[in-house]
């Protein structure tokens, strides 16, 4: 049994006209068919340009948006299935992580209140030294000096503050991450600082992780297996090395054309 495994999904979205009649006009077809089973442990690449639909299908793995078809199979049982109440209960084992920490931290927070908030959603009892405990070790994690604790989001560099994103999503002892572009804003310097990271703590804490990215160049580095979206499809499936080096769809070969030469060397 598949770890996550989606049957035929579909999003669509009714694209509305006119002021007071809304007629709908057309269907955008940001997710239509797709088939993908991802094992336990295992970091899935998803890359398409943007447009193609992979933040709607994220956002429809956890539910976040309706499927208009289709399953979304976890550990075996369809989430589209599943009452509401059921599903608050669910989504403390999904956490995502964005392209901008900046907007998804809450400025007025240190990185122990959201840390601790975090914490809770999974650990509601934990409290004084041992929530204060439990924070240090998740910032040791993922590189940050606990003495920042206190510290403000805009006290931080960019690297610094996906750190504590990434931090915030690990809280609650997920099982599944949803990388959706976590380091498109960063600095190329500091790209590889962070998805070493990610691969780093998928692994040790036996996570498994859908990591997106419009770049190719991006998603080979960190993925075990590439699924290339185009148009609301999955047109290519397999394992990095083969995707690369042996591309089958001509979009793909677009993609990997597409990425600077010197890059493709190393
Ligand atoms: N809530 C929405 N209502 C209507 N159309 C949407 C909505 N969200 C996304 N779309 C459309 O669905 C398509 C896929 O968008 P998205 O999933 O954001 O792509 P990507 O993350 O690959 O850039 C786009 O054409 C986008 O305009
Ligand atoms: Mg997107």
């Amino acid at each position: 049994m598949a770890f996550l495994e989606l049957i035929d999904l579909k999003t669509h979205f009714p694209v509305k006209k006119g002021l007071i009649f809304r007629k709908q006009v057309d269907m955008v077809k940001a997710v239509d068919g797709v088939n993908l089973a991802i094992a336990k442990g295992e970091i899935l690449g998803l890359v398409g340009e943007s447009g193609c639909g992979k933040s709607t299908l994220s956002r429809t793995v956890m539910q976040l948006i309706p499927a208009t078809s289709g399953s979304v199979m976890l550990e075996g049982k369809d989430l589209t299935k599943t009452t509401a109440h059921h599903m608050r209960s669910q989504r403390i084992n999904f956490q995502m992580i964005f392209q901008d920490p900046y907007a998804s931290l809450n400025p007025r927070m240190t990185v122990y209140t959201t840390l601790a908030e975090a914490l809770r959603t999974r650990f509601p009892a934990l409290n004084g030294d041992e929530l204060t405990g439990r924070v240090s070790e998740l910032m040791e994690r993922v590189g940050l000096d606990r003495r920042f604790m206190r510290k403000y989001p805009h006290e931080f560099s960019g690297g610094q503050r996906q750190r504590i994103a990434i931090a915030r999503a690990l809280a609650p002892q997920p099982k599944l991450i949803l990388a959706d572009e976590p380091v498109s804003a960063l600095d190329v310097s500091i790209q590889s600082q962070i998805l070493n990271l990610l691969k780093h703590l998928v692994r040790e804490l036996e996570l498994t992780m859908i990591f997106i990215s419009h770049d190719l160049s991006v998603v080979r580095y960190i993925a075990d297996r590439i699924a290339v979206m185009y148009f609301g499809k999955i047109v290519e499936l397999g394992r990095a090395e083969d995707v690369m080096d042996n591309p089958q769809h001509e979009y793909t070969k677009t993609l990997i054309a597409s990425i600077p030469k010197i890059e493709k060397r190393g």
